[in-house]
Parts: structure tokens; C-alpha cells; sequence
């Protein structure tokens, strides 16, 4: 059985200019100690989809569809002392903005001792012991647990809170951009301890980012989301080695690490579409060099394409020249010009 089974997760943000939705139909499942990479463009639905995992939507957003098995059971209708229970115990949340989430009047070592009690049996001494051995963990000295929040820097601050989201041993980590706000050097360095320490816990992990690369360093497997939709979904080895949607070809482009040596950075013209509209066609269509008319008119399904490998795209067949073609500037340049000539079409129609 899968630790986490997600079934056809619909999610929705009551909106003032309607309803958007910001993920559409989304399914996976992740085994106990695998780590799965969420990538895609701002906006597309990654910490809609994490926070839905916690129970943590804000107030207008809901799950209209859909089932989310964890451990056997549906989160989405456990009760609120349940899921309350689940959260650090089962499933712990590393967020880009969860250095905020510290208690500016108390020192870091209470608060992560009371995490610890809160949750575990563990007696003063042994709640004390293990906040020092997770203060370790993450790179922090044990003195440090007697400082206040502001008497840390950013990166102490972030290293803090992963060592309390760690200190219960979950056996899911969702880490939401977790180094996003840090400089590259401190990233790096955190990251490396997050994944250290998930082998350390035997957790599972979800790894939110923008930065496919790290994706391709740290994780077993790798969804890439557009417009709440899964596109592409693979092992990575797999993905990063035959990538087949147009939208993970477009992002290889853009990434500096993984791009072959040698070659241009590109990246893919226009912006992801409003989630407020029904689309009929793919998502991607009005970026894609290679789309045609049955793209934009059809929703093309996920389909099956290889082991665990599965690509939403209605031509998966010709992936061998959409893979040859997308290396050439010239083919996203035509989308360029083709999304300025819709847009001067759109400003002319309205003026
Ligand atoms: N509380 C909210 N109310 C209305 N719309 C929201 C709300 N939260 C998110 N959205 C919208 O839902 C969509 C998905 O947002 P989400 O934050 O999940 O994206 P993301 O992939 O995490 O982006 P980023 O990479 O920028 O963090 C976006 O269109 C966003 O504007
Ligand atoms: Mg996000």
C-alpha cells in the first residue's frame, strides 16, 4: 500500500471574480521513504496541492473532488483533532515563509521542547536531549536553543524550524521551497541536510521548487505541474534523460545545470494561463511550438508512455522531433511572436 495516495484532487479558490481552479484532477501516490519532486512555473498549483495535504487551505479554497489516502485512511474526512494529531506526528511542513512561523517572545529551544512534548511522551530531560541531537542535525550548536528568533540569522532561523518539523521522525515531509529566501551557499547547505536527514527518519518526502536541477540531485521521481494539471510525471532518472512533454522541454531549456554544456538558455515565451477559465484545449497550447488546432479545441489525458512514465500531450509519438526542435532558439522565437501577434489582435478587437 502507497503511504499517500492522492485520487483525482480537484481544488478550488472562491475568488471575486469567480472560481479558479487551481488544481485540476491531480493524481499520485508516493511509497514510504520515496521523494517526489513538485516542479512548474509560479502559479501553477504546488502549495495549493501541499497545503491540501495538511488540512491548511486558506479560508475560501476547497477540495471539490477527490480523495487523498494517507496510511489507509482519507485526510479529507478526518476530523479536525485528527488531522491536527497527523500534523508533525505523520506529516511535517517545511515552507519558504516558515521562519515567520517562530514565536518572536520565546526562545527557539522552548519552543522546540514543547513541539516535542506536545506531541511524544517524552519527559523534560528527554525532549531537551533529542532538541539538541536534531540542533545537530541541522548544523546548529546546542547554545543556540537559548536564543531568541532575532538573535538568529535567516538561515539559523529556517535550520530551526526544519529541525523541529524533523524532531518527530514523520513519515512525510512536505518541504515547500524550503531554502527559497536564503543565498545559494545556505541553500545548498540546508537542502543537503533536509535529504540527510529524511534518509536518517526513512521519511518520505515532497519537494516543492522551481529549480528543476535540484530535482534531478535529490529526488526518486518528479511531477511537473502547469496550470493545476500534471503534465509530466516520471522517475527521474527517466525524466531527465528522455524528457517528453513540450512544456518539460521547454523547462530543460531554461535550466543552466542541466542544459548540455554549450547550450542557449531559453526560456519558454508568454505566461501560464488565467485559472479562473475553463480552458477547452491543453493548458500549454498557447506556449507550445508544436501545438495544433486539436490542442487547443481537446484536454489531452495522461497517458501512459513508459514505466511510471506518463505525458499529457496529444502527439507523445513525436517526442524524437519535438525533443531536436525545441534545442533551436528559432522554435520558441515563433511562439514568441506568435503570442505578440494574439495579443495585438486581442488589444485591437477591444480598442
Ligand atoms: N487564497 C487564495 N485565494 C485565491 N486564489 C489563490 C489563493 N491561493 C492561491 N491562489 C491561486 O491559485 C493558483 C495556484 O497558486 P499556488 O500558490 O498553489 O501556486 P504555486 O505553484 O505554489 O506558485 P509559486 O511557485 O509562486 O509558489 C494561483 O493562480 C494563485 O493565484
Ligand atoms: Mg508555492
Amino acid at each position: 500500500m502507497a503511504l499517500l495516495d492522492v485520487r483525482n484532487i480537484t481544488i478550488e479558490y472562491k475568488t471575486e471574480s469567480g472560481l479558479l481552479r487551481a488544481v485540476d484532477d491531480v493524481s499520485f501516490t508516493l511509497n514510504d521513504g520515496e521523494s517526489l519532486g513538485l516542479v512548474g512555473e509560479s502559479g501553477c498549483g504546488k502549495t495549493t496541492l501541499a497545503k491540501s495535504i495538511m488540512r491548511l487551505l486558506a479560508k475560501n479554497g476547497r477540495i471539490s473532488e477527490g480523495q487523498m489516502i494517507f496510511k489507509g485512511e482519507d485526510l479529507i474526512t478526518k476530523s479536525d483533532d485528527d488531522i491536527r494529531r497527523l500534523r508533525l506526528d505523520e506529516i511535517a511542513m517545511v515552507s519558504q515563509s516558515a521562519m515567520n512561523a517562530l514565536n518572536p517572545v520565546h526562545t527557539v529551544g522552548k519552543q522546540l521542547i514543547e513541539g516535542i512534548q506536545a506531541h511524544s511522551k517524552a519527559s523534560k530531560r528527554e525532549a531537551y536531549q533529542r532538541a539538541v541531537d536534531v540542533f545537530r542535525m541541522v548544523g546548529l550548536e546546542a547554545k543556540r536553543l537559548r536564543a531568541y528568533p532575532h538573535q538568529m540569522s535567516g538561515g539559523m532561523k529556517q535550520r530551526a524550524i526544519i529541525a523541529m518539523a524533523l524532531t518527530l521522525n514523520p513519515s512525510l515531509i512536505i518541504a515547500d521551497e524550503p531554502t527559497t529566501a536564503l543565498d545559494v551557499v545556505v541553500q545548498d547547505h540546508i537542502l543537503q541536510q533536509i535529504i540527510r536527514l529524511k534518509k536518517e527518519i526513512n521519511g518520505a518526502m515532497i519537494l516543492i521548487t522551481h529549480d528543476i536541477s535540484v530535482v534531478s540531485e535529490t529526488c526518486d521521481s518528479i511531477i511537473v505541474m502547469y496550470g493545476g494539471k500534471i503534465m509530466e510525471q516520471a522517475p527521474t532518472s527517466v525524466y531527465f534523460r528522455n524528457p517528453t512533454h513540450p512544456y518539460s522541454l521547454g523547462l530543460k531549456n531554461a535550466f543552466p545545470s542541466i542544459t548540455e554544456i554549450g547550450e542557449e538558455l531559453i526560456s519558454i515565451p508568454g505566461t501560464p494561463p488565467d485559472l479562473h477559465q475553463e480552458q477547452p484545449g491543453c493548458r500549454f497550447s498557447a506556449r507550445c511550438p508544436f501545438a495544433t488546432p486539436k490542442c487547443e479545441a481537446e484536454v489531452p489525458q495522461l497517458e501512459m508512455i513508459g514505466e511510471n512514465h506518463r505525458s499529457a500531450c496529444h502527439y507523445n509519438d513525436d517526442v524524437e522531433r519535438f525533443r531536436a526542435e525545441s534545442k533551436k532558439p528559432e522554435t520558441w522565437q515563433a511562439v514568441r511572436e506568435r503570442i505578440a501577434q494574439a495579443a495585438a489582435k486581442a488589444s485591437d478587437l477591444n480598442g
